[in-house]
């Protein structure tokens, strides 16, 4: 069965879909079956993994709203080892068309039961916010994976995410655990970065990666590409970064 993990921090560009996008192609290249669900209405990892908007008929707002949709039948094949569910803009819809739903939070999580058995990882990058899109990532996940982007702000917002987390545990996922922070767009030339860790280490004791993924402009570029850091510039500081990041995880699981 999947590891099935949710990027998530309200906080907006933070590195989210970054890190998903990054993470599952050299997770998938390190051999592991990857499946990438896009649950932004923005679809920047559907983008950033090359699918144009347009090419896209059926996505996860589908799957969501009209149930007779099931999550196999949207999904795309990237490479041999890498799939996205792909989002598309009507997503923005769903929150409201599924608050008559019985079971709202609870979609997402019945569709990757299904899937979970044919992939090693499944990485869900959720929107800037906490609404019914991200509680549905929350409780379709086992664990957490929470970006922090390194500068003044990084830390506001971050005790609701994690009561929210609490809250999520208390009542509709017994089983939810946060699985760590990773520090992005780290800049050591900056004093700000080492203050950042500092502070993060108060909410994340022996729970931040090793690996921190610092600020490189190819992983900016490599998105316009439509293809990952990994096709993109391997050798590059974030590349590296993101390789690491994915042994991490892997042994993590070990
Ligand atoms: N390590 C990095 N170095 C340089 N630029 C980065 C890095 N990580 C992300 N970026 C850039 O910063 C912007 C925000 O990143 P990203 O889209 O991954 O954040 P996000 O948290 O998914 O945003 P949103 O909340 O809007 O979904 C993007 O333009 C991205 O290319
Ligand atoms: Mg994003």
């Amino acid at each position: 069965m999947a590891k099935i993990i949710s990027i998530v921090n309200q906080k907006g560009g933070v590195g989210k879909t970054t890190t998903a996008i990054n993470l599952a192609a050299y997770l998938a290249d390190l051999g592991q079956r990857v499946l990438v669900v896009d649950m932004d209405p923005q679809g920047n990892a559907t983008s950033g993994l090359g699918l144009a908007h347009r090419s896209i008929e059926q996505g996860m707002y589908e799957v969501l709203v009209f149930e007779a949709k099931k999550i196999p039948e949207v999904i795309k094949i990237i490479n041999a080892n890498l799939h996205v569910a792909p989002s598309t803009p009507s997503l923005a819809g769903a929150t409201v068309d599924l608050v008559s739903h019985p079971a709202r939070e609870y979609v997402l999580h019945k569709n990757l039961q299904e899937v979970a058995p044919f992939y090693d990882y499944i990485l869900i990058d959720n929107p800037p916010s906490l609404g019914l899109l991200t509680i549905n990532g929350l409780v379709a996940c086992q664990h957490v994976l929470i970006p922090v982007q390194c500068e003044y702000y990084a830390l506001e917002g971050l005790g609701q995410l994690l009561h929210t987390i609490s809250l999520i545990k208390d009542s509709l996922n017994p089983d939810i655990q946060i699985l760590g922070a990773v520090m992005t767009m780290f800049d050591g030339r900056n004093k700000l970065s080492e203050a950042v860790f500092q502070e993060l280490y108060q909410y994340f004791p022996n729970k931040i990666f090793r690996s921190v993924i610092p600020r490189n402009v190819r992983l900016a570029e490599a998105p316009s590409h439509g293809i990952s850091i990994k096709e993109y510039d391997t050798a590059s500081r974030g590349g590296q970064a993101y390789k690491q990041l994915a042994q991490e995880i892997i042994q993590a699981y070990a």
